[in-house]
C-alpha cells in the first residue's frame, strides 16, 4: 500500500501537468478542528462545565494539489476522510490551520469579490437556493448578486434548463420540487455566472440513476464549453469513472494517491471477480467459509455468488464453483474501480490495526 502512496505523492508537488498555469494550487494545506468532548451521562455534563476536555481533529494534513483548466479532479475517500473540509477551504468558506492555496490567483478565504464571481460551490447535502421562492425568482436574485448581463443570463438559463430538462419546473416553489429536480436547480444556480472553478461535493447524492446520468452528461458538456477547473467528490464510482481522468485518494486527511484513474486500477488489479448465477431451487449455496478460502466473498445468495479472487487462483476457484454449485452461468471480470478503492481502504485499516 505504501508503495503507491509514496511513489506518486510527489506528482502533485512537481506539478508536471500544468507548469505555471494551474487554476487551483494548494501547498501544505491543513485544517484541524478543536472539539470539546464530554464524558457520557449526567456526571459527564456536570464535569464538562468545570473542565472541558479538548480534542483536536486533524481533518486535512498538509496536502499539495494542482488542478488545471478543463480538468475534473475526482476526490475519493471514505466518510470523514477530509474531502468536504478541503473543498470548503478552497471555496473560501473556512480558514485553514496552515499552508497556502491559490484559486485563480486569489487566496480563497479572503473571499474578495473577484474570487467569488469566478467560483461555484455545489453541495449535494446542502440547499443554497431559497426554499420559498420558485427557482426562477432565485435565479433572478443571483443575476443581480453576480451582475450577470441580461443577454448572458437569458442564454445561460435557457441552455441550462433545457439540458437538465427542468424548464417546466422553473416556476414551482423550490420546496415542492423532488430531490433530483432541486439538485438540477442548484446546479443551474451555481453555474449561471459561468464560474471558471467549480467545486462539487457529492452533487448526485440520493438521485436516481437517470438523474445521476443527466447531471454527469451535463457536467461533461459544461466542461467542454467553459473549460473550468473542477473538483468533484462522490461516493458513486460511476461519477468518478465517467467524469475524472485523474483522482486523488484521501484517507484520514492525507493523500494516498494522486494520478491517473486508470493507473490505480492497473496497480491494484491483482484480482478478478467471478460471478456465478445459480439455478433456482437446486439447493443452498455452499458455506461462506468454503468460498472465503479463495478470496473475498462479495455476494453469497441463493441466486448469485460473487467472489473477488487473486488472479492466480481464478482457475481453481472457477473449477470449485462449477463442481459444487448448480451453476447456470459463470463470468470472470476485472474488478471495478470502486471495489479496488474499497479494498485499498480495507487493507489500510488492517495494516494500521
Ligand atoms: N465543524 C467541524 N468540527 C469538528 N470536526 C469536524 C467538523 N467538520 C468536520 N469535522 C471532522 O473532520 C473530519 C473530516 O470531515 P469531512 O466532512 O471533511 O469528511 P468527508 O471526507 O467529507 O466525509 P464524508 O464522505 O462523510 O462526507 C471528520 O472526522 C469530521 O468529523
Ligand atoms: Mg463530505
Amino acid at each position: 500500500m505504501a508503495k503507491i502512496g509514496l511513489a506518486t505523492h510527489g506528482l502533485a508537488r512537481e506539478n508536471p501537468r500544468f507548469p505555471g498555469q494551474a487554476m487551483i494550487r494548494v501547498r501544505n494545506l491543513s485544517k484541524s478542528y478543536t472539539v470539546h468532548k464530554k464524558a457520557p451521562g449526567l456526571w459527564g455534563s456536570i464535569r464538562s462545565l468545570v473542565a472541558r476536555q479538548k480534542v483536536v481533529k486533524h481533518a486535512v494534513r498538509g496536502v499539495d494539489l494542482d488542478v488545471g483548466e478543463g480538468e475534473i479532479l475526482g476526490l475519493v475517500g471514505p466518510n470523514g476522510a477530509g474531502k468536504t473540509t478541503l473543498v470548503k477551504m478552497l471555496a473560501g468558506i473556512i480558514h485553514p490551520s496552515g499552508g497556502e492555496a491559490q484559486v485563480l490567483g486569489h487566496t480563497p478565504w479572503e473571499r474578495n469579490n473577484e474570487f467569488r464571481r469566478q467560483i461555484a460551490l455545489i453541495m449535494g447535502q446542502k440547499a443554497q437556493l431559497w426554499w420559498d421562492l420558485p427557482a426562477a425568482d432565485g435565479f433572478l436574485l443571483l443575476k443581480e448578486i453576480y451582475r450577470i448581463p441580461d443577454d448572458r443570463y437569458a442564454a445561460n438559463l435557457a441552455y441550462l434548463a433545457e439540458v437538465l430538462d427542468v424548464e417546466q419546473h422553473l416556476n414551482v416553489q423550490v420546496r415542492r420540487l423532488s430531490l433530483g429536480e432541486r439538485m438540477k436547480m442548484e446546479l443551474i444556480a451555481a453555474l449561471l455566472h459561468e464560474p471558471r472553478v467549480v467545486f462539487l461535493d457529492e452533487p448526485t447524492i440520493g438521485l436516481d440513476l437517470t438523474a445521476q446520468r443527466a447531471i454527469r452528461d451535463f457536467l461533461l458538456a459544461y466542461r467542454e464549453e467553459h473549460r473550468p477547473a473542477m473538483i468533484l467528490t462522490s461516493h458513486y464510482m460511476e461519477d468518478i469513472q465517467r467524469l475524472c481522468k485523474r483522482i486523488v485518494i484521501i484517507d484520514d486527511g492525507r493523500f494516498l494517491y494522486d494520478g491517473p484513474l486508470d493507473q490505480v486500477a492497473q496497480a491494484y488489479a491483482g484480482q478478478k471477480v467471478i460471478t456465478v448465477h445459480l439455478r433456482r431451487g437446486d439447493g443452498s449455496p455452499p458455506p461462506a467459509e468454503a468460498l472465503a478460502a479463495f478470496g473475498d466473498v462479495l455476494t453469497a445468495g441463493e441466486d448469485e455468488v460473487q467472489l473477488c479472487v487473486p488472479r492466480e487462483r481464478v482457475a481453481e476457484a472457477s473449477a470449485y464453483l462449477l463442481a459444487e454449485l448448480p451453476v447456470a452461468d459463470l463470468s470472470i471480470d476485472e474488478e471495478d474501480i470502486g471495489t479496488i478503492i474499497e479494498r485499498i481502504f480495507r487493507e489500510r485499516r488492517v495494516e494500521g490495526a
